[in-house]
């Protein structure tokens, strides 16, 4: 038996990819959520947004998974918010605290429990990279402290749109960086970015006008455009890169999905900074405590 620990398999192209997953045969899916997933799974209660539950459900991991450990861990959640105001119970920007340091706390405390030949990965979005040109503000830095508080950070956009979507695009940059540091520890690791994949549930916290131009490029209008991803699509390739039917090149470590096709490429300036990547995991770790 095959056992795959998921986040975000419950809406979006998370859900598919679930549904997918689940439906495998010879997998057996621990899905972490806050509500139902695809039919027939059970979904063990994981809030990221309370570190408490994330080392709850590492534990509950735990003690469902035999000698063979775990064979992918596939870090899905995330969401994105209009301003980088609100604080998690543990104190943290919410976006930095769901998006990256809830998954990377997951990294920590389930790679001990990880198959040999297992592959970690992890949700990104082209937004990561200022190239991609992407219509919301690109990342300025991946530094773990100013993230987690973004009033310490000198320059901060103070237009609470824009720090939303630096909170969200720099949580991506962490995403890649997260990836790569678990390559530089052995482990298989990607980075996934879906591409522009409207009608999932990201844009549940975006005004009413963005919610529902995001819910039209979702249906039969956003076939038109090329560009765009479809969940079903984002998911189904999700799945494939959790159970290894993907190949990368030796050196992949970044996959994209674009016009509904999986290209491994570069990703940012940023992310493939190894002092950035090192900084990022060393300080992800002192905020939880942990040791590098
Ligand atoms: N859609 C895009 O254009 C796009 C592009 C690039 C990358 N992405 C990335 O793709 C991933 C999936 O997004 P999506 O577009 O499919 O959006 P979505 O439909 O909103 O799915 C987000 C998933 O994350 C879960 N989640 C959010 N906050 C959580 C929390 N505090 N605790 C536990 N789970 C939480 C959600 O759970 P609930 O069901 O409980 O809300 C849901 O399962 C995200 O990482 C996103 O950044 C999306």
């Amino acid at each position: 038996m095959t056992t795959i620990v998921m986040t975000g398999g419950t809406s979006g192209l998370g859900l598919v990819a679930a549904g997918r997953l689940a439906s495998t045969p010879g997998v057996r899916l621990l899905l972490g959520g806050r509500r139902p997933g695809p039919d027939g799974v059970d979904v063990l209660p994981l809030d990221l947004a309370r570190l408490d539950d994330v080392r709850r459900f590492a534990a509950a991991v735990g003690s469902r998974v035999g000698d063979d450990g775990i064979e992918a861990l596939v870090l899905n959640a995330g969401l994105a918010l209009r301003s980088a105001d609100t604080r998690t119970a543990d104190g943290f920007e919410t976006t930095f605290a769901v998006n990256h340091l809830a998954h990377y706390l997951l990294v920590r405390l389930l790679t001990p429990r990880l198959a040999p030949h297992a592959v970690v990965v992890l949700t990104t979005s082209g937004t990561h990279d200022p190239a991609e040109k992407a219509p919301i503000r690109p990342p300025r830095h991946a530094e773990a402290r100013l993230l987690a508080d973004p009033a310490l950070d000198p320059d901060r956009d103070p237009a609470p749109r824009r720090a939303g979507q630096h909170a969200y695009t720099a949580s991506k940059l962490c995403a890649v960086l997260t990836a790569r540091g678990l390559a530089a520890r052995g482990v298989t690791a990607y980075a996934y970015d879906p591409g522009p994949t409207p009608g999932t549930g990201l844009s549940r916290d975006y005004s009413p006008a963005m919610r529902l131009a995001w819910s039209v490029l979702g249906g039969p209008t956003g076939r038109l455009l090329p560009r765009l991803s479809r969940p079903a699509d984002a998911g189904a390739t999700l799945a494939d890169l959790a159970l290894g039917r993907a190949a990368p090149p030796a050196d992949g470590s970044y996959a994209r999905l674009r016009r509904g096709a999986l290209t491994w490429a570069d990703p940012s300036d940023l992310a493939r900074d190894d002092a950035v990547r090192d900084r990022l995991w060393a300080d992800s770790a002192g905020l939880l405590g942990l040791t590098t």
